[in-house]
């Protein structure tokens, strides 16, 4: 049967902004992710403590982190892909972060600028030193069914790099359909793959809609007993290193669903598809909300 609560983890002010062109200015981020708080979400991700040379958008993460109002409860993980984003990311205040794998090498390479097998020794080092401070770790795998350079990914593949990280001590692994190409169909396959490797409450989906897949996906993880789902607000946003790739999910269509099912996630669809009229209309786009429209057009 289906789960009686999911956990929805907001990740717009992260994957959502970080592809954005033109900068959008820290406050507007700020008052973002206070709405987003607001709203009811349990996690939502602010920012990455990446490179501002590879993601210029995230350049103010530090600003972001010590802008925002961090409601009682709620978690406000940023990414770290190596011990120096780690350490920048305590030192403004992070209390929890995440690494991000790839399940495919190419893909590995042109994100974080090494291969599977470096990244892991990164991500070890910084699952370490979070450890030794009592910093919760969530790790990503990227490229779970395809990858933009190699096409399909193996689901055993995924599965292998899922469990490395997992036995490095993430307490949360997220399978990213980072282009959108899964279908039902992949999803289970590669959910049963890593499901023999992971208990499924340590599991995560996190699915980009390029395909318009991203509902049927996650109810079909959900049926199998996933009961943490990644969205973004507006399903803004796309990942610099796959071209093409659109947002994520939107959160607004996924709490539209849960709803609808009676499954328990604390969060109000309203107050939700009101922080996703703010950030459209500060970045003068279109929300990717189709309950959003509906609602807002009548
Ligand atoms: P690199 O160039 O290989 O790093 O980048 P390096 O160690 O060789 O250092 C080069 C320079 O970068 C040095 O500065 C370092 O100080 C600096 P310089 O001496 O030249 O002035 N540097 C850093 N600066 C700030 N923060 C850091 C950091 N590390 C080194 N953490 C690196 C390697 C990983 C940093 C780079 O490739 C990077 O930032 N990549 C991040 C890319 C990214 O953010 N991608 C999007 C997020 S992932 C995603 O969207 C997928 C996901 O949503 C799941 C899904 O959908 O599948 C999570
Ligand atoms: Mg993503």
């Amino acid at each position: 049967g289906l789960p009686k609560y999911v956990k929805m983890v907001e990740v717009g002010p992260r994957d959502g902004l970080q592809n954005e062109k033109a900068f959008v200015p820290t406050d507007i981020k700020i008052e973002l992710i206070n709405r987003l708080s607001e709203a009811g979400l349990p996690v939502i991700e602010v920012t990455g403590f990446v490179s501002s040379k590879w993601v210029p958008q995230m350049s103010d993460h530090t600003e972001v982190m010590q802008g925002i109002k961090m409601a009682s409860g709620v978690h406000y993980p940023v990414l770290t892909p190596n011990i120096q984003g780690f350490q920048s990311a305590i030192a403004a205040g992070a209390k929890e972060v995440a690494v991000f794998g790839a399940a495919s090498e190419s893909f590995s390479e042109k994100n974080i600028n090494c291969s599977i097998e470096e990244s892991m020794e990164r991500f070890e080092e910084v699952i370490k030193s979070a450890h030794s401070i009592n910093v919760p770790v969530r790790g990503y795998v990227s490229c779970v069914i395809g990858c933009p350079y190699e096409g399909n990914i193996e689901a055993h593949k995924v599965a292998e790099v899922a469990k490395r990280l997992y036995s490095m001590g993430c307490y949360e692994i997220s399978l990213g359909d980072t282009i959108g190409v899964g279908t039902p169909g992949s999803i289970r396959k590669m959910l049963e793959a890593v499901m023999k490797e992971i208990p499924v409450n340590a599991l995560a989906v996190h699915c980009h809609d390029t395909y318009g897949q991203a509902l049927a996906n996650i109810l079909t993880a959900m049926q199998m007993g996933v009961s943490v789902v990644d969205c973004a607000v507006a399903g803004l946003g796309g990942c610099p290193y796959a071209n093409g790739a659109t947002g994520n999910v939107a959160t607004e269509d996924v709490l539209y669903m849960l709803n609808g099912l009676g499954i328990h996630t604390g969060v109000d669809l309203y107050k939700v598809m009101e922080a996703g009229h703010f950030i459209c209309s500060a970045l003068k786009k279109k929300t990717n909300s189709k309950v959003s429209l509906a609602s807002f057009s009548t």
